[in-house]
C-alpha cells in the first residue's frame, strides 16, 4: 500500500518533468545565438538608416525612419529568420509597442543587470516558456539609450521635433530619457 501511494505521488512529478524536457540545452543555446544575431542585425540596420537620415535630413525628417523603416526591417528579419521580431517598451511611443508580461519582466531583469554594471552590448536573455498550445522560445535584447537617441527620446526635445511627434504619436510615453537607460527591448519569439 505504501509503495502504491508513493508511486502515485511521484507520477505528477514525472509528468511535469517529462513536459519540461526538450528542446535540449544545446538546442536552446543555438536558438539563443540565432536570436542574438537577428537582434544585432535589426540594431545595425536600423542604426545605419537612422544615422544616414539624421546626417542627410535632420531629426524631424528622420522620424519617418523610426516609424516606417523600423517595422519594415523587423518584418523582413522575421521572414528571413523564422522568428517573430519586434520592439516594445513599457514607455512605448508606438501604441502597438506594449510589452506583454514576459517582455516586461525581461526588460526589468535587464535593467537590473545594467544597474549592476553589465555592459549594454551583452544585455540579453532567453527562455523556453510554456504556452496554452505548447512551448515557445522567447528572447529579449535591451536597447540602451545613447546621446543620439535623446534627440527624439530625451528631456529637452527641440520644438519642431516635439510638434511632429505630438502629431504622429498623441499618446507618446517615450520621452524624458537620459543616456544609459533601457529604452525598450528587441523582442523575439518562435513557437516550438
Ligand atoms: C529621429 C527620431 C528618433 C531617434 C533619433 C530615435 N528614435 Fe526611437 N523612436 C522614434 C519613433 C518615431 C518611434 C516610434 C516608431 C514606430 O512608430 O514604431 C521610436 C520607437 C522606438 C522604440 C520602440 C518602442 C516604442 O517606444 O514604440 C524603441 C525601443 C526606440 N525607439 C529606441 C531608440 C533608441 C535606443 C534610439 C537611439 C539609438 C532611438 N530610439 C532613436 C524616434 C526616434
Amino acid at each position: 500500500m505504501k509503495t502504491i501511494k508513493l508511486a502515485a505521488a511521484l507520477l505528477p512529478v514525472a509528468f511535469i518533468a517529462g513536459c519540461a524536457t526538450g528542446p535540449s540545452a544545446e538546442q536552446q543555446a543555438a536558438m539563443g545565438n540565432d536570436a542574438r544575431k537577428t537582434a544585432g542585425s535589426l540594431i545595425q540596420q536600423l542604426g545605419g538608416e537612422l544615422k544616414k537620415s539624421l546626417e542627410a535630413n535632420g531629426p524631424a525628417e528622420s522620424i519617418a525612419v523610426c516609424k516606417d523603416k523600423a517595422p519594415a526591417i523587423a518584418a523582413s528579419l522575421s521572414k528571413s529568420s523564422g522568428f517573430d521580431v519586434k520592439r516594445v517598451s513599457p514607455r512605448n511611443r508606438n501604441p502597438k509597442g506594449v510589452p506583454d508580461a514576459w517582455e516586461a519582466e525581461a526588460q526589468a531583469a535587464l535593467e537590473k543587470r545594467l544597474a549592476a554594471g553589465e555592459k549594454p552590448e551583452t544585455l540579453d536573455t532567453w527562455q523556453v516558456v510554456k504556452t496554452s498550445g505548447g512551448k515557445e522560445f522567447r528572447y529579449a535584447k535591451a536597447l540602451v539609450t545613447q546621446q543620439v537617441c535623446l534627440t527624439c527620446h530625451g528631456e529637452n526635445i527641440a520644438d519642431g521635433i516635439k510638434a511632429k511627434l505630438a502629431a504622429e504619436y498623441p499618446h507618446d510615453k517615450a520621452t524624458g530619457y537620459g543616456v544609459g537607460m533601457v529604452r525598450g527591448i528587441v523582442s523575439i519569439r518562435r513557437p516550438l
